[in-house]
């Protein structure tokens, strides 16, 4: 029998696509992709369910794609989380530390974290994430790890993500309904930074911005940590229905003629260049100028950048951020998106695309599929850290429990 122990599942669900993974890590510490189940997305709007059955339905379908291509059974999985309800705040912990002979170990750093989690919340809203930044110990800042050190006092300094309860508990319920278990809930921009950032991009200050379809999500991060997360209602859904509008055609078509010939760079189009697009009424297809349709998107992208830049720029952020900005996400495909959000942001772009895979990764080297990679890498790291990425390292293990703990991924996944 092969063993299944370090084998995981992701389940990403956008808005325009629901995509589950299979993977595990090989000997040389690649991500091997053992199955992916790409479905189309129903009953999700904006980044949040709308529509319990037809999510459910879409979650289903993904699911069964993922475990005939990688002959297994998915019970748990890590899931992606966003949509507009999601806020943040950083916050801190604190705790004295009773025997000043011991060192700091995980118990101390667990309650530190407690701590920080024990802030006053409405009770509408629940905790998802709650993510060191940095520690303090007896006043000396900027201690990335305390364990092992020697202090009376230890600080930790945290970003806290939550959420509308209501939003959890309708995701966790569709995701339950197609017979997985939410083994955790990761917000979607965060895991998309584990998939496509550098550390040093990190270090010295990176916006990552990952465009869907229904909803652009914001993190940044300064000094290697996160230190503001967001989520703004706008995406490439927008994009394509500005294409309705402005060139009276069907919502599929125009979705079709922005993959394939949308550019963000007007003047960077043969003014003679035109497309043929189906349209509605009694033409049948007509002929679009594509540099109209350029026009269009430009107009549209350029206020979705500049309401990313302003969002980091209410937040304190724009000055420090060296690395600049990191764009994934379906729209980031969009021709000409770099230059334009560089002239936007003013700072250096790039796209991140997830990289390093192995296995039956060929479809997921694109940005729009940094979440669902991001979302297994997440996994990975948790277990072999054992730390929960709620930000809590799980109190100091006994040996029966990190057995118990395998014993749960081995279950999680067995052949069928
Ligand atoms: N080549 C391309 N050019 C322009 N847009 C593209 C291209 N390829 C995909 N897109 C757009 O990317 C969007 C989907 O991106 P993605 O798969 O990241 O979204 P999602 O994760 O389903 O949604 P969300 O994260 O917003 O809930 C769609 O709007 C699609 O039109
Ligand atoms: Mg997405």
């Amino acid at each position: 029998m092969v063993s299944r122990a370090s084998t995981f599942a992701s389940v990403d669900i956008g808005s325009t696509k629901v995509c589950t993974l299979v993977g595990d890590m090989t000997p040389e510490r690649h991500i091997r992709i053992l199955g992916v189940g790409v479905s189309p997305a129903a009953g999700v709007s904006k980044g949040m369910i709308d529509n319990i059955q037809e999510a459910t339905e879409a979650i289903v379908n993904s699911v069964e794609k993922a475990e005939r291509s990688s002959g297994t059974h998915i019970v748990a999985a890590h899931v992606s989380i966003a949509g507009g309800h999601i806020s943040s705040m950083n916050n801190k912990g604190v705790i004295s530390v009773p025997n000043r002979n011991h060192p700091i170990d995980r118990n101390e750093i667990g309650r530190a974290l407690e701590a920080a989690r024990s802030l006053s919340i409405p009770t509408n809203r629940d905790i998802i994430h709650v993510l060191p930044r940095y520690y303090m110990v007896d006043g000396q800042e900027h201690v990335t790890d305390p364990t092992g050190m020697y202090g009376q006092r230890l600080d930790v300094e945290t970003h806290v993500i939550t959420g509308a309860v209501t939003a959890i508990q309708n995701l966790t319920k569709c995701v339950e309904g197609a017979g997985v278990q939410a083994e955790e809930l990761v917000l979607a921009p965060l895991a998309s930074a584990e998939a496509v950032l550098e550390r040093e991009e990190k270090e010295q200050g990176v916006i990552l911005v990952d465009i869907g379809g229904g909803s652009t999500d914001i993190a940044v991060y300064v000094d290697g940590a996160v230190y503001y997360t967001s989520v703004l209602p706008v995406g490439g859904y927008h994009l394509t229905h500005d294409l309705v509008a402005g060139l009276r055609v069907p919502f599929s078509a125009a979705e079709t003629s922005k993959e394939r010939y949308g550019h963000v760079v007007p003047s960077a189009i043969d003014i003679e260049h035109t497309v043929d697009i189906e349209s509605f009424g009694s033409q049948g297809q007509k002929s679009i100028p594509r540099r109209r349709m350029a026009e269009i998107l430009q107009a549209r992208a350029e206020e979705m950048l500049e309401m990313v830049f302003l969002d980091v720029k209410r937040a304190g952020f724009d000055e420090m951020l060296a690395a600049g900005v990191v764009l994934t996400g379906g729209t980031a495909n969009l021709q000409g998106i770099v230059p334009l959000a560089e002239q936007v942001m003013r700072m250096p772009v790039r796209v991140g695309v997830p990289s390093g895979l192995v296995g039956l990764s060929d479809v997921l080297v694109n940005p729009a599929y940094a979440t669902s990679v991001g979302l297994l890498q997440w996994a990975m790291r948790e277990t072999e850290a054992n730390v929960n990425y709620y930000g809590r390292p799980s109190p100091a293990p006994a040996v029966g429990d990190w057995l118990k703990r395998l014993g749960g991924w081995v279950r999680a996944l067995l052949p069928q």
